[in-house]
């Protein structure tokens, strides 16, 4: 089959099915389980505050960027970056941009699978009665082998929804998901909050401490935005190139960044009420989810089906997600290759697999190496790089026809914040985020 020529691949059937795939990827393992774990390892409320303005200030600026440079160019990442660079009468090295979020997107697919394999695990030891059994958590997670056999079994799904297609895949996959999610989110909190220390998770992450902040809490904060809101992945200019031009690409911004950070404080109001019903250290770190949760859903009653609950809806969360985290490459393969779309599904979700089997073997080389290169690096290079390139690279004029609908005050933030804030913030946390791994 050959090559998808430009502005000639599928398109959203609606924007509401826009927003719902933008949302489902979005909202995902880095709500549920990573933004519970850094919030308690960086000082609770400081940090919850800190990453609120993350979001707003760095985050939506870019994922706008990248919304509207998706649909303008009507191309995959690299494609477009590319494009939109010559269209201006850049160098066509600027192409760049896309490069450093496609490889940043796609290595966060590789460890990512690895801890939704685990969500899935855990969700079928919840309901196969494992969390009221000493280790039951672990019932069907025991082993390499049987890891490493999660982790295929969650990229296969992936595999298969991303050859299906935009429409045939992504968009039914996610409108028929992503109301369940919130149906399930909601029910899941009010029964946390109504059975557990609501009083207690409330002020731990809504007054202000800010004793606990230091230079760090800067970098785990931007990095948990861009990773939360899905930016600087190759994902947003991706789905972007899907959209159609009448699109309000400010409104929809705000919308998908909102809900999802909605949804990161819901989650927070989930998980904290049970966890200090028990006592159990909020900063327990990347394990938060998967041990202190289990402990605590053995003692609760009908705690085998809220804790399968629990993971199920965490796996609803990820699949969502790492749907988009394929698709950014899957979409620059189908371009430039005769490869069809399904083949480059399959080729790419097993080169992802073999990467994250890596992470199964070796934690250092996986949740060390590969979540610092891709969160800590990768993402805010590709942040600050999609600023600069937004900012200094493209046309004021040209960005303001691609963002036609937004009010002139959303503009003029936007382009300042493009312009003049974000890189040179992200430019400092990106270094103190070395300065923290080298020295
Ligand atoms: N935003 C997703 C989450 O919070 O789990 C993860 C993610 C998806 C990161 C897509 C980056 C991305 F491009």
């Amino acid at each position: 089959m050959a090559a998808v020529p430009a502005g000639q691949h599928a398109h959203w059937s609606s924007r509401f099915a826009f927003i719902l795939a933008a949302v489902g990827s979005a909202v995902g393992l880095g709500n549920l389980w990573r933004f519970p774990f850094q919030t308690g390892e960086n000082g609770g409320s400081a940090f919850v505050l800190i990453y609120i303005g993350c979001v707003v200030l760095f985050a939506l600026p870019v994922l706008i960027a990248e919304i509207a440079i998706g649909r303008h160019a009507q191309q995959s990442a690299i494609s477009s970056t590319r494009k939109m660079a010559q269209e201006a009468g850049k160098s066509a090295n600027w192409a760049i941009v896309g490069w450093v979020c496609t490889a940043g997107g796609f290595l966060v697919l590789t460890t990512y699978s690895v801890i939704a394999g685990q969500v899935m695990a855990y969700a079928a030891s919840g309901f196969a009665g494992g969390f009221a059994q000493p280790d039951g958590a672990n019932l069907f997670y025991q082993g390499e082998f049987i890891q490493l056999a999660w982790h295929a079994g969650f990229m296969l799904i992936t595999i298969l929804i991303v050859a299906r297609g935009l429409k045939g895949g992504i968009e039914q996959v996610a409108t028929f998901l992503m109301p369940l999610f919130f149906v399930m989110l909601i029910g899941l909190t009010i029964y946390s909050l109504i059975s557990g220390a609501a009083g207690e998770a409330i002020t731990y992450l809504f007054t202000p401490d800010f004793t606990a902040v230091t230079g760090n809490t800067f970098v785990a904060a931007l990095g948990q935005a861009f990773f939360s809101v899905s930016v600087a992945s190759a994902i947003m200019i991706t789905y972007g190139s899907y959209l159609s031009k009448d699109t309000n690409i400010g409104s929809s911004s705000i919308l998908i960044a909102s809900a999802d950070t909605a949804v990161a404080l819901i989650a927070g109001l989930m998980i904290f009420p049970i966890v200090f019903m028990v006592g159990i250290d909020p900063g327990a770190g990347m394990g938060l989810i998967f041990t202190a949760l289990p402990a605590v859903f053995a003692d609760m009653p009908a705690g085998n089906i809220i804790g399968g609950a629990f993971f199920a809806l965490a796996f609803i969360a990820a699949i969502t997600s790492s749907i988009s985290l394929l698709e950014g490459t899957v979409a620059f393969v189908e371009e430039h290759s005769d490869f069809s779309r399904p083949t480059a599904a399959w080729l790419l979700g097993f080169f992802a697999f073999m990467i994250g089997a890596g992470a199964v073997w070796s934690s250092e080389f996986g949740g060390v190496f590969v979540d610092w290169l891709s969160g800590s690096f990768l993402l805010p290079l590709g942040g600050l790089l999609v600023a600069v390139f937004t900012g200094w690279v493209i046309p004021k004029a040209l960005m303001r026809d691609e963002l036609s609908h937004a009010s002139n005050g959303l503009f003029a933030f936007f382009h300042f914040s493009v312009k003049f804030i974000v890189p040179p913030a992200i430019g400092f946390i990106l270094l103190l985020g070395l300065d923290a791994k080298f020295n």
